[in-house]
């Protein structure tokens, strides 16, 4: 089961939650309140903005529509992602990300 940390813009909040075997990260952020702020939640607005600090690799690659966003922000992966678009992985592992936009 990965473990994902959840960072604020500032690094001042910080929630530590188990995920479940794959899903959204957008689902997961609702589930447990983290600090990472969404707006549209269908990759236009770049609000969910997040860096990838550790854990890149528990991420399913970016699908065009993500990809199109980071490419306007000028933003690539896996260092950057948009967290309503993210999916987790399946399996154990360690994530850590960075909201890139203010809660
Ligand atoms: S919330 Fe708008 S792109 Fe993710």
């Amino acid at each position: 089961m990965p473990t994902v940390t959840f960072e604020s813009s500032d690094g001042a909040i910080k929630k530590t939650v188990d995920a479940p075997d794959g899903g959204s990260m957008a689902d997961l952020c609702d589930d447990h309140e983290a600090p990472i702020p969404f707006s549209c939640r269908s990759a236009s607005c770049a609000t969910c903005h997040i860096e990838v600090l550790e854990g890149a690799e528990s991420l399913v690659p970016p699908e065009s529509e993500e990809l199109d966003v980071l490419d306007s922000i000028d933003s690539k992966p896996p260092k950057y992602r948009l967290a309503c678009c993210a999916k987790l992985k399946p399996g154990a592992g360690t994530l850590r990300v960075r909201a890139q936009n203010d809660y």
